[in-house]
């Protein structure tokens, strides 16, 4: 029975499915003959929103469709957006658009789609903490952050702050699981922040972090005293480095960042001793039109997938479960 509800769902076109027109009425012989379901309500709105609580209108859907929740993310900002509608079979398997796109909806990437059975289910789960087995994630990150100017506003302090709670929320820390240290570029000086092992537990470091601040003294970063920086000082033995630990790096920029000329001429070999110093590169580029040195940047991250580039610094905070995801895989 399920099987051929699917089935007739699975003909059954939206009205705006224009390229399945041809099978209406076909699709409406057969739900004639068809059991009736219960028709949904679900939350249908015919352009994506940036925050799912902008689509507030409903629709009954027709017989045997799903309330459906299709998240997307730009492949120019990085930001996410959904679309929330009534969803045939076809749809909630991913199928086509169930609209005709709007302009602002090119350079989508789909990420998810769910479907669901009940009145208005169409809605993002409330955000989850990811918790990872405690081995699974047995790390040292280095966390390199630029000070920019743009880090004096609290806002974008505490969205900064909210991303690295969010990853220390999820994983275990402790000389038996992941460690994290901090420093902020500023121009060609790096500014430690702490140690790898100087928070040892999931408490101290939570605080470490409230109490951080970059003093957004900003300058134009020299990349390869960035680099150097992590091979001769945050990953050693000295700041706390495991040796049989891996290593995992995340560098966070903005996209329109400026890095000294000159200092690209360490570039090649730092590359390659990056590469060997950790298997996870990670790129977190803030802010929308990459510069070129913003580009540049991003080819040191391990592949594509650890490039995370968010429109603005308040996205930040709703990244950790990404990041987590890379750094403890
Ligand atoms: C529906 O969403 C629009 C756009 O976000 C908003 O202006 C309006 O107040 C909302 N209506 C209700 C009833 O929530
Ligand atoms: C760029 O780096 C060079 C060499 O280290 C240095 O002399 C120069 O002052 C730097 N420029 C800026 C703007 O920081
Ligand atoms: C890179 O930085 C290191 C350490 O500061 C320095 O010794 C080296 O000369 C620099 N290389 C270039 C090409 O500037
Ligand atoms: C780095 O670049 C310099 C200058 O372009 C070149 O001579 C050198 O062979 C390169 N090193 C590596 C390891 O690619
Ligand atoms: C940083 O500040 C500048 C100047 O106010 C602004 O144009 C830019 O968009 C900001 N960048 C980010 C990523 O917030
Ligand atoms: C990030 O999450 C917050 C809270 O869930 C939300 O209000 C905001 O729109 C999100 N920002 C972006 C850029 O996704």
């Amino acid at each position: 029975m399920w099987i051929q509800r699917l089935f007739i769902a699975a003909l059954l076109p939206v009205a705006a499915f224009s390229q399945y027109a041809d099978v209406g009425t076909q699709a409406h012989q057969l739900r004639r003959q068809s059991n009736p379901d219960f028709a949904l309500t679900c939350y249908h709105c015919e352009v994506s929103v940036l925050n799912f609580k902008d689509c507030n209108s409903t629709k009954a859907c027709e017989q045997g469709n799903q309330c459906l929740l299709r998240e997307m993310m730009s492949t120019v900002d990085g930001h996410h957006d959904y679309l929330m509608a009534c969803g045939t079979a076809y749809d909630c398997d991913g199928g086509e658009m169930p609209f005709p796109v709007g302009k602002r909806d090119v350079n989508r990437r789909n990420i998810a789609v769910s479907c669901c059975s009940n009145n208005l289910c169409n809605t993002p789960p409330p955000p989850t903490t990811v918790h990872t087995d405690p081995a699974a994630c047995m790390r040292d990150v280095v966390l390199i952050v630029q000070d920019s100017r743009n880090l004096t506003s609290t806002a974008r302090r505490v969205a900064l702050k909210a991303m690295l709670h969010g990853i220390v929320d999820a994983v275990h820390i402790g000389t038996d699981g992941a460690l994290l240290e901090l420093s902020f570029i500023e121009g060609n000086k790096m500014n430690h922040q702490w140690d790898l092992d100087h928070y040892a537990n999931k408490k101290a470091l939570q605080s470490a972090i409230s109490r951080m601040n970059p003093d957004g003294h900003g300058g134009v970063v020299d990349i390869n005293a960035t680099l150097t920086y992590i091979r001769d000082v945050a990953l050693t033995s000295r700041n706390g480095d495991r040796p049989n630990v891996p290593n995992d790096i995340i560098i966070m920029v903005e996209s329109q960042i400026h890095v000294n000329a000159s200092s690209f001429q360490g570039w090649n070999w730092t590359e390659q001793e990056l590469r060997k110093l950790s298997g996870d590169v990670i790129v977190i580029e803030v802010g929308t039109n990459e510069g070129n040195d913003a580009h540049q940047i991003a080819n040191l991250a391990t592949d594509s997938n650890h490039v995370i580039k968010v429109a603005d610094y308040l996205a930040l905070q709703n990244i950790s479960a990404r990041l987590v995801s890379l750094l403890c895989s």
